[in-house]
């Protein structure tokens, strides 16, 4: 690896890995690229901005003069693919939008790469980050593995879902050297107070309602956020070319019940009586199509290369916790201007 193009670098999953290889690969280049969208964020990389092996360029994967420029000045040998609209409620409300970046902008991008490396060889890499959404909604039983058929059910896991099927296409077609990973629900520190952890975290600390979608039943598989940047370095090193490799924490929890312990830390954690935040859980209107449970088969990653989670839920949901109260000032700055529009049209119907 030398040249490494990041896209979605500013982003939750995208600041964590940025800043991970930045560390680790003093010798290569880390170019992000990031339009800086509501969920972009430079304050997330304030730490490494100034490492002589890392550039930002704020741009739209859209663009295709900004990228196929950019491949050529920076020499890019290799790209990590993680800008994308990545809220379900908000592709539910949008879902151009949600086509023309993860569609559209993957399709740029693999041209690009195509173009610079003239189908490519085996020093180049095109790794696309996926979700475990594509594969649709479990019953009680079961694990997604990387067999299993796709059944997207929201826009945002159909844009997804089309995606990966380009990035397949130009591995068929054209010989791209491709890699994909489709990973299990993420948390931790910097994910947008959207997201189902951050959004009550933010919302108990200011004694608002928690609005718990349908009856709370559904289950989700959390993996904390660096677990996914090592599990995303050791498939871009040791992974093989056109193959998939799910990602997942083997941690499936009912959100009510993960809503419960959240609860218990954050009373802990800001010296309120016990039942203090459980007090504010509202049930409130379910989302639509909502997907009843996710839960992947870590199997392969595990076998073929040697990743598995190294942090537990309850580790890992209270350093989250310590992140956010700590770090006042990024979620003041989140949480004004046009997030306070989003919640209103989210949740005041509800
Ligand atoms: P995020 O919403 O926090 O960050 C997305 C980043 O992409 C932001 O920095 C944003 O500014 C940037 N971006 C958006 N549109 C862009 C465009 N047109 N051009 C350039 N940059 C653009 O997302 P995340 O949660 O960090 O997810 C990152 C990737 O991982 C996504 O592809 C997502 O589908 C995938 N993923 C996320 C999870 C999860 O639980 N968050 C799980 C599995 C896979
Ligand atoms: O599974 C991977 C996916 O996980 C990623 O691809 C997505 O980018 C990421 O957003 C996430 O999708 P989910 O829809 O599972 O995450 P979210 O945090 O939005 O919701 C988690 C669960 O909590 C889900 O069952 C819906 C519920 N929920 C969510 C919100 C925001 C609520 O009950 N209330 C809420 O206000």
């Amino acid at each position: 690896m030398k040249n490494i193009l990041i896209t979605g670098g500013a982003g939750f999953i995208g600041s964590h890995l940025v800043r991970l290889l930045v560390r680790k690969y003093p010798d290569s280049l880390i170019v992000n690229l990031d339009k800086l969208t509501y969920a972009g964020n430079l304050l997330n990389l304030a730490d490494i901005e100034k490492s002589p092996n890392y550039r930002f360029v704020k741009g739209d994967i859209v663009d295709e003069k900004l990228v196929f420029s950019l491949f050529k000045e920076y020499d890019i040998d290799t790209v990590v693919h993680l800008a994308a609209e990545s809220h379900v409620d908000r592709s539910i409300a949008n879902p151009m939008e949600f086509v023309h970046t993860n569609v559209t902008g993957t399709v740029n991008l693999l041209n690009a790469a195509r173009h610079q490396w003239k189908n490519g060889s085996e020093s180049n890499r095109f790794y696309h980050i996926s979700t475990d959404e594509v594969y649709g909604s479990l019953g009680e039983t079961g694990l997604f593995t990387e067999k299993t058929p796709y059944d997207p059910r929201s826009p945002y896991s159909a844009s997804k879902a089309s995606s990966d099927h380009f990035v397949r296409a130009y591995f068929h077609t054209y010989g791209m050297p491709v890699i994909l990973s489709n990973c299990s629900n993420n948390y931790g520190p910097n994910q947008f107070p959207e997201k189902l952890i951050p959004l009550f975290i933010n919302n108990i600390i200011n004694k608002k309602p928690l609005p718990v979608y349908g009856k709370g039943e559904n289950v989700r598989d959390w993996l904390y956020v660096i677990d996914h940047a090592r599990a995303i370095d050791t498939i871009l090193t040791k992974g093989r070319s056109g193959e998939t490799y799910n990602i997942g924490g083997h941690n499936e929890w009912k959100n009510i019940d993960l809503i419960r312990l959240l609860c218990s830390i954050m009373d802990k954690k800001l010296g309120r009586p016990v039942g203090t935040s459980e007090s504010l859980i509202s049930f409130v209107k379910d989302r639509a199509g909502h997907d009843m449970r996710y839960a992947i088969d870590a199997g392969k990653v595990k076998m073929e290369l040697g990743w598995e989670p190294s942090v537990s839920f309850e580790q890992g949901l209270e350093k989250t916790v310590d992140w956010y109260l700590s770090n006042e000032e990024w979620l003041r700055q989140v949480t004004s201007g046009n997030y306070l529009d989003y919640y209103r049209e989210q949740y005041e119907e509800r």
